[in-house]
Parts: C-alpha cells; sequence; structure tokens
C-alpha cells in the first residue's frame, strides 16, 4: 500500500488499539458463545481448550470487551450525536445502496448509517452485559427465573450484534479506502472529500 504524505489522518494508534481490543474480543466471544448456544456448533469448542475452557473463558472474554468497548464509547459517543443532516443522508440511503452516491448530504466524521449502527451496539452491549452477569452462577446466583429471562436476552442480542458487526464489516470492505482508516490510522483526501466532506473541510481548514 502506497501512503501520502498528504493522507489525512483518521484515528490516533490508541484508538486503533482500542477498536482491535473490541474487535477480537467480539470474533472470540461470538465463537466461544455459538458453541454453548447451539450442539451443531459445538466443534468450536476445540478453538479454547475444549467445551470446560470455552465455558470459563467465555464471560472473562465478555467482561474484557464491555471495559474496552466502554472506553471507546466514551471517546467516540460525542461524533455520533445525529443530527439533521445524518437524518436527511438516511432518508436518501437508498440511492447510495442502488450505486448513485454522488448527491448524498454532506457527512462529518460519521455518517448517519454509522451513527444508526453505533448506537444499536450501544443498546446491544448493554444488554449482552447486563444478561451476561445475571447467567454468570460461579459469582452470582441469582434467581433461576431470572436466570432464564436473562438467557434469551442474550442470545436475541448476541444474535442481533453478529448481524450488525456482519453488516459494519461488509461496509469497511465495500467502501473502498475504509479498511486502512483502522490499520495504519489514515484515509486519502479523495476518500474523506466523497464519503465525508464536512469532516474533510474540518480538517484541512487547519
Ligand atoms: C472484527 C472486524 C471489524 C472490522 C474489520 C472493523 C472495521 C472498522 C473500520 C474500517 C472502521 C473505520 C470506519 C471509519 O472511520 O469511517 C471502524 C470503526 C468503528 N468500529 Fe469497527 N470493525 C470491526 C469490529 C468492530 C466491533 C466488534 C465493534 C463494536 C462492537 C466495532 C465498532 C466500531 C466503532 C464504534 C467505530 C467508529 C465508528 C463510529 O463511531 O460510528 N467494530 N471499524
Amino acid at each position: 500500500m502506497i501512503r501520502d504524505p498528504k493522507d489525512l489522518k483518521r484515528y490516533e494508534p490508541s484508538e486503533r488499539a482500542n477498536h482491535w481490543a473490541v474487535g477480537i474480543s467480539f470474533i472470540l466471544l461470538a465463537l466461544s458463545g455459538l458453541a454453548l448456544f447451539h450442539p451443531a456448533f459445538f466443534p468450536l469448542t476445540q478453538l479454547f481448550g475444549g467445551p470446560v475452557w470455552n465455558r470459563i473463558l467465555h464471560p472473562y472474554v465478555g467482561v474484557f470487551m464491555a471495559l474496552a468497548f466502554l472506553v471507546m464509547v466514551l471517546r467516540f459517543w460525542r461524533l455520533n450525536v445525529i443530527t439533521k443532516a445524518d437524518k436527511a443522508w438516511l432518508s436518501k440511503v437508498g440511492s447510495m445502496i442502488d450505486g448513485d452516491d454522488h448527491n448524498m448530504p454532506e457527512q462529518g466524521k460519521y455518517n448517519g448509517g454509522q451513527k444508526v449502527l453505533f448506537w444499536a451496539l450501544v443498546v446491544c452491549m448493554l444488554l449482552m452485559i447486563v444478561s451476561g452477569l445475571v447467567m454468570w452462577r460461579s459469582w452470582f446466583n441469582l434467581d433461576v427465573t431470572l436466570v432464564r429471562i436473562a438467557v434469551v436476552v442474550h442470545s436475541a442480542a448476541g444474535a442481533l450484534m453478529i448481524g450488525l458487526i456482519m453488516v459494519h464489516v461488509y461496509a469497511a470492505i465495500w467502501v473502498r479506502g475504509t479498511l486502512r482508516a483502522m490499520w495504519y490510522g489514515t484515509v486519502t483526501r479523495a476518500w474523506a472529500k466523497q464519503h465525508h466532506r464536512g469532516w474533510y473541510r474540518q480538517v484541512t481548514r487547519k
């Protein structure tokens, strides 16, 4: 990959490390969680040293991800406040998906779709953490009815989250030039102008 000195900085190294801590723990949690969810996924337990270690490790990785995600939310929430321009962008998202993204309303650092996804992930994570703690019987021995409700909530929020992250990863690959923002911390000026013109004007004004 050729990097130009005129490229724009999009992420600090600490922000990227934080994001990848969340991303890698998410993959580990999805695999070990699916292994606990249905017998069809039972062979996945071999990735974690067998069923016993799978069961022991899953909640601890969950706590790690929750803490890393909290740091990410504290860093990014202000940039994800939904504005009028985002609503206008969201109302035109159909034509963008059809291939015409030239008349989209100007966007700041994140577009309306990224912001909606961000808040959906926040809600899912809250549900996952609370229900996960309720289910963690080696630490908290709560009423069995409560645990049963927590199992349903945890599974539903987990399934939704896997779907949301698939959309997130697909969008990161589909919009060419986006992935490198999280690998190297930079994007090209053309990328910024095309997809996040408001942010482009803001960072090049200085
Ligand atoms: C595992 C594969 C993942 C890949 C390949 C990936 C890729 C990316 C990329 C390329 C960006 C930069 C987008 C931009 O600057 O416009 C980004 C941003 C972001 N990612 Fe990921 N990501 C992954 C997993 C996750 C997970 C598991 C979460 C949270 C649960 C997450 C949350 C975020 C957030 C919050 C942002 C900033 C965008 C915003 O605040 O709206 N990512 N990701």
